[in-house]
Order: C-alpha cells, then structure tokens, then sequence
C-alpha cells in the first residue's frame, strides 16, 4: 500500500494503463481484461488488475493535470515497479488535418511547467516517448486502419487556458494536440528507467470547434485502448 494507492504488494502488473477517469478505468478494465479485480479505491480513483490475451495488465485512474498523474505514476514506478507506462486519454486537436476520433500518439510533449520543473531549474528537458511502444502504437494504428498521427504535443496546466497568443505559436510550431498529463509522465519515465507513451484520442478541436458525441466517444476510447495494448505486448 501506498499513500494512494490500497493494492497490496503484487497486485500492480508491470504494464499500466493510465487513463485520466477512474470511471474509464473501470469500463477499460470490464471491456478488455479478463478476471479484472479492483485492486485501488482509494479517493475513488479506482485501479483494476487483469490479464489480457495471456498479459497481465492493470488500468489504473491518473486524475485530471499533471500533479494528480505525478502522484500515481510516482507511486506506481519507486512502489510496485511498474515498467511499461501507457497514458489512454482525449485531447484537443490543434491542426487542420487532424479530424475528431483520430488517434495522437504524442512523440514529445511541450509544457510551461511540470511537477518535475524543479529539479530541472533552468534546463528545458524535452520529455519523449519511448521509442518501441511509440513505433509499435503506430504499427497497431496502421494494421487496425485507425488514422494516427505522430508528433509533439502540448502538456497544459490549464484547460481553460487563455493564453491565445501561446497556442497560435503552438499551431505555427505544429504542435497535434493539447492535454494535460503527458509530460510528467515521460519525465518520470525517463528518471526511472521505464517506458512511457501517450495514446490519445481527439475528442474535441481546438480550431474547427467540433466535438465527438458520447456515442464516438466511446468508440473512439475502444480503438484508443486497442492500440496501447497491442503496443505494450509487442
Ligand atoms: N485542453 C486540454 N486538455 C484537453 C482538451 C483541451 O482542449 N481536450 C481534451 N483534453
């Protein structure tokens, strides 16, 4: 146990699906794993240990924003060992091209800050992705037909942003798409030694103003999920 997290020793797989709701946890968990036992309900942001195709896997709620996702992801690297850490979330999209529903797999991630800021003091550390899960979560787009698209992202602390000026330099810069947890993610990925990839759909557009209905939603989630598993057991 840890301060966040009620799983005993040995209820963590070494794989890790991250999503931001614990709610998306549970439904991963109930759609894609076989014998899934909850294994965290500690502030409600519920974990879920399984197996799928033969693979142990656990599902586990990271919270909205960087500082809730460094908390577990933390915990889930010093504590139970986690190796392989896959964040499953939604974005907004920040170039024309990109369409709702299509799948970001985030190569970089740009931030104004991150929890891990303060060690780094006046470096900008560029935090990527691992290679092998981000090559193999491109393969598994392509074999599955799902329109991908490969590239930095921006990590934001705020969701109501009203910087303006900062996202049209972004957009200029090519920046995909915008969340809020990725970057944290690969710093610790990179401090400890493990892998760590962002898997994201577009669930909305920060240019054209659409949006996904809950109906694409869930399937886009589905498709989502696919390829960060296929990834992780490559
Ligand atoms: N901003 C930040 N995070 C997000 C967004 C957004 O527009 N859409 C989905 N996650």
């Amino acid at each position: 146990m840890t301060i966040h997290i009620g799983a005993r020793p040995g209820e963590i797989a070494e794989t890790v699906l991250l999503p931001g709701d614990p709610l998306r946890a549970k439904w991963a968990a109930e759609t894609f794993l076989d014998n899934a036992v909850c294994v965290n309900r500690v502030r409600g942001m519920l974990g879920f240990t399984g197996s799928w195709k033969g693979h142990r896997v656990t599902i586990q709620g990271s919270g909205m924003g960087m500082p809730s996702l460094s908390i577990y992801a933390n915990e889930l690297i010093r504590d139970y060992d986690a190796k392989t850490l896959i964040r499953i979330g939604s974005c907004g999209a920040m170039q024309e091209r990109i369409r709702p529903r299509d799948i970001i797999l985030a190569m970089t991630c740009s931030a104004i800050s991150t929890p891990s800021q303060g060690i780094f003091r006046e470096l900008r550390f560029s935090p990527c992705a691992d290679w092998s899960l981000l090559h193999a979560a491109w393969q598994a787009a392509q074999d599955a037909g799902t329109r991908a698209h490969v590239g930095g992202i921006y990590s934001s602390d705020a969701f109501y942003d009203e910087r303006p000026d900062l996202e049209e330099q972004m957009i200029r810069h090519g920046i995909l798409g915008v969340e809020m947890e990725a970057a944290e993610l690969y710093n610790l990925a990179a401090r400890h030694g493990r892998r760590a990839l962002a898997v994201l759909t577009v669930s909305d557009h920060l240019l054209t103003r659409e949006a996904l209905s809950s109906a694409e939603r869930e399937s886009g989630f589905r498709e989502m999920v696919e390829i960060a598993l296929a990834a992780a057991f490559a």
